[in-house]
């Protein structure tokens, strides 16, 4: 068994629910998830846009500070960076912008894919991205692609923050989410695709139950995460 064969992938770009997803496909399936969006972010947040001026060296240093841990599983699932749960000021746009910049740095991605793969080593995962079915766990077990239009996906996102009383410009958002869509598809390392054999889902017209029912319809005909319990 390799160490990617109980994790289930899904990559896709900003906005698209990956998050939401992976947590109630965790918790259906009784195993953590990890939104490696928030260790780019936590890093991002910490390191800013000095990191693109450091040397490999230099970054591989201060990275080797940061140390990620996984508790608990499905949406109970805790990611803590240095003993300390990952902030809430890494999920603004701002810094999701900041995490795509740095994200297209050799030494940044390096250091976390030795840090995904422990984990993944470590208990089954889904584990959720940019690059997770592509490069990260290519021997993953399941593998599934999220889209749906930069229109719609601001859409949910304005809804989101209105949820939080957070009023936010649409336009804007489009425009942000436009932004960083070619940044994370377009960069030289690991950039947004859908694997080869990854199952590819347009959530345009979908709401998250529906989403969660094909996956989960899939993993079941393929023999369940776990063919030889
Ligand atoms: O999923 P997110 O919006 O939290 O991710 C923030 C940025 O981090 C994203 O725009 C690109 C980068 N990222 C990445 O390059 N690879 C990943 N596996 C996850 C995130």
């Amino acid at each position: 068994m390799t160490h990617s064969a109980s994790v289930i992938t899904i990559d896709g770009p900003a906005g698209v629910g990956k998050t939401t997803i992976a947590r109630r496909l965790s918790e259906t399936l009784g195993i953590s998830y990890l939104d490696t969006g928030a260790m780019f972010r936590t890093l991002a947040l910490n390191l800013g846009l000095a990191a693109e001026e450091m040397s490999e060296e230099a970054i591989k240093s201060v990275c080797s500070h940061y140390r990620f841990q996984l508790e608990g599983h499905g949406i109970t699932t805790q990611l803590f960076v240095n003993g300390k749960l990952v902030s809430s000021e890494i999920r603004t746009e701002e810094v999701g912008m900041l995490a795509s910049r740095l994200a297209r740095l050799p030494a940044i991605r390096a250091v976390l894919a030795d840090i995904q793969r422990s984990m993944a080593a470590a208990t089954p995962l889904v584990a959720e991205g940019r690059d997770m079915g592509t490069v990260i766990f290519p021997n993953a077990r399941f593998k599934f692609f999220l889209d749906a239009s930069p229109e719609i996906r601001a859409l949910r996102r304005m809804r989101d923050a209105e949820n939080h009383d957070q009023p936010t410009d649409l336009a804007k958002l489009t425009e942000q989410i436009r932004l960083r869509d070619v940044q994370d598809r377009t960069r030289a390392i690991a950039p947004l695709k859908a694997a080869s054999d990854a199952i590819c889902i347009d959530t345009s017209d979908k709401d998250i139950s529906e989403v969660l029912g094909l996956m989960l319809r899939h993993i079941d005909a393929s023999g369940g995460l776990f063919p030889n319990r």
